[in-house]
């Protein structure tokens, strides 16, 4: 069970339309936004790549582009309807797996993934699953792998104007506004992460954190 104060275990009307959703919430910048994320990776042809909470595979599926077929990914989630929505998107691709599994629990992959990706998931966590999520993580990439976090960025929410703090204390979950106050460098730090590097975007609101595995 996830914790009652998440919004991210996405269900109903919200995980049908989802992808449009994020489209219209972004006045139709999101394509174009998450296009500049997956280049900011630099997958390499062959690379394999986990992703924490795959969604409609949305972003499995740009990630393909570099990867290729000789490529492996896969996906985990456990919203059916999320879910569904990515196995139609990837049903072309063999290479690409999808796990009904959750991303808190035990995972079966052991230095297997050159890439481990977790995009607009992590904050929605209570920080002992985002322990045992950075934890997953770490295991299951090659050493020198990189773990990729696409979420809010950190900042100080009372210094922001006011719709930002109605959109953080009101519409997200609490758990998003504990997740900007949080020094997700030092836990990762903590389990052996190191080598950051920051692409910021939305005006500085959103992060992509790249973590190495030393
Ligand atoms: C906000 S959506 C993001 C989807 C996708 N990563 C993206 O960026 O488009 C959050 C996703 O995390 C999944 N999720 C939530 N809790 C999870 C858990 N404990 N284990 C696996 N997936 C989970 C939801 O089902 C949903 O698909």
């Amino acid at each position: 069970m996830g914790s009652p104060r998440t919004k991210v275990e996405v269900k109903g009307f919200e995980a049908r339309h989802y992808d449009r959703l994020m489209d219209i919430i972004t006045l139709g910048q999101y394509p174009r936004y998450l296009e500049k994320v997956i280049a900011a990776m630099h997958i390499q042809p062959g690379d394999a790549i986990l992703d924490l909470g795959s969604g409609t595979g949305r972003n499995l599926c740009l990630m393909e582009r570099y990867a290729g077929p000789t490529g492996r990914l896969v996906g985990l989630d456990i919203g059916e309807e999320m879910m569904a929505q990515a196995r139609e998107r990837c049903q072309h691709l063999p290479h690409v797996t999808l796990m009904f599994q959750r991303i808190e629990e035990p995972l079966p992959f052991e230095n297997e993934f050159d890439h481990v990706t977790i995009s607009f998931v992590l904050h929605g966590f209570e920080d002992e699953d985002k322990e045992k999520i950075i934890a997953n993580a770490y295991k299951a990439l090659k050493p020198g792998g990189t773990f990729w976090i696409l979420d809010y960025n950190e900042f100080d929410l009372s210094k922001k104007p006011f719709f930002v703090k109605f959109l953080f204390t009101k519409v997200e979950c609490p758990l998003a506004a504990e997740f900007v106050a949080l020094d997700l460098k030092a836990m990762l730090q903590r389990h052996g992460f190191g080598e950051f590097q920051e692409h910021l975007y939305a005006r500085k609101y959103i992060r992509l954190l790249g973590a190495r595995k030393i």
